[in-house]
């Protein structure tokens, strides 16, 4: 199996509370069990040996780890990188996107759940105007391109489809909607009535805007990306649960703390940590080969339980999105 992308998560830690992502009383991992920067890029770096081009640095929210412009610039020197992405919630974006641009990010990934102000805030805990201008500066640095993600949960934010459209017009970004899945089991309350199936979106966007046009975007792995003719719009949609879209999937995750997860529908993960720090190259090497086997076992397990999610009590917040 060829891996070509990577999600790094390097915090666990969030400074926004949304509701469907963590509960109020979580417990962070000390910084002294998370996988040193350096740790980070030996890993990358005995991937690409397998096809790895593109990383993704996540969190928890990533701007909240000390150094993080000094990690992308650690991963942009390794020759095989081509593509370095960030997943942010954008607060505070606007402090750190000229450095993270300088030291080689090419581009951001942003979490609005809502315009309206309000309800941002009653979803979230945070201003909406930070992130805002978080885009704006990342715009102005030269991010690109940048990818606003909107969670749709039924009765709170879905009749704000086409507002999302004209803000991504207005602000030059690709929105995505996103179908809420059911991670942080016996933790956080989930249930398929929240979920609002996303051809709905889609349905409500083609009734304004004509038939959206299929198209892709840098990227765009788990989204179905379509244009929006005559505006100049991408707009994506990420179904994990109305239509998934697991076969294939070359997809890891290195979490904070030192596990390659598998795949975000079961809390499978194999720890990295020992032979990243006292393995030999050659270890290290074998680990990865053991790693790919058993990302076919598990893709053909998910693909036999009928893309269930199954026992998926590790929340967001601690994954990565
Ligand atoms: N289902 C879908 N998306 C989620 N995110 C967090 N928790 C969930 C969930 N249960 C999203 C965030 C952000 C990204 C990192 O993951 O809203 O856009």
């Amino acid at each position: 199996m060829e891996i070509t992308y990577l999600r790094v998560s390097i915090t666990d830690k969030c400074n926004l509370k949304c509701f469907y992502c963590r509960p109020d009383d979580m417990t962070f991992f000390d910084k002294e069990e998370l996988l040193s920067f350096e740790e980070i890029a030996k890993f990358v770096k005995a991937l690409t040996k397998y096809g790895l081009k593109s990383v993704r640095i996540t969190g928890g929210e990533p701007l909240l780890r000390k150094g993080v412009e000094d990690l992308v610039r650690m991963i942009s020197e390794i020759p095989q990188i081509k593509d370095i992405a960030l997943t942010t919630n954008g607060i505070t974006l606007s402090k750190h996107a000229y450095k993270l641009k300088k030291n080689g990010l090419n581009r951001v990934n942003i979490s609005i759940d809502s315009l309206k102000p309000q309800l941002f805030y009653e979803i979230t805990k945070g201003h909406l105007e930070d992130v805002l201008e978080g885009i704006r500066v990342a715009k102005d640095v030269g991010l690109n391109p940048i990818k606003v993600n909107a969670v749709v949960i039924k009765g709170l934010n879905e009749d704000e489809a086409l507002d999302f459209v004209e803000f991504a017009r207005e602000y030059g970004v690709e929105v995505r909607f996103i179908e809420m899945m059911p991670l942080g089991q016996g933790q956080i309350h989930w249930d398929l009535d929240m979920v609002k199936p996303l051809d709905l979106i889609k349905q409500n966007i083609e009734k304004k805007y004509g038939k959206l046009i299929p198209s892709n975007s840098i990227g765009s792995g788990a989204a179905r990306v379509y244009e929006i003719p005559d505006l100049n719009v991408k707009i994506g949609f990420i179904t994990p649960i109305s239509n998934p879209f697991c076969d294939g999937c070359s997809k890891l995750r290195l979490t904070a703390e030192g596990n390659i997860k598998l795949c975000l529908r079961t809390d499978e993960h194999i720890p990295v940590k020992d032979v990243l720090r006292y393995g030999t190259e050659k270890e290290l090497d074998e680990f990865i080969k053991y790693v790919l086997m058993e990302k076919e076992r598990s893709n053909a397990q998910i693909q036999k339980s009928n893309y269930a999610f199954s026992e998926c009590r590790r929340v967001m917040t601690s994954i990565g999105g």
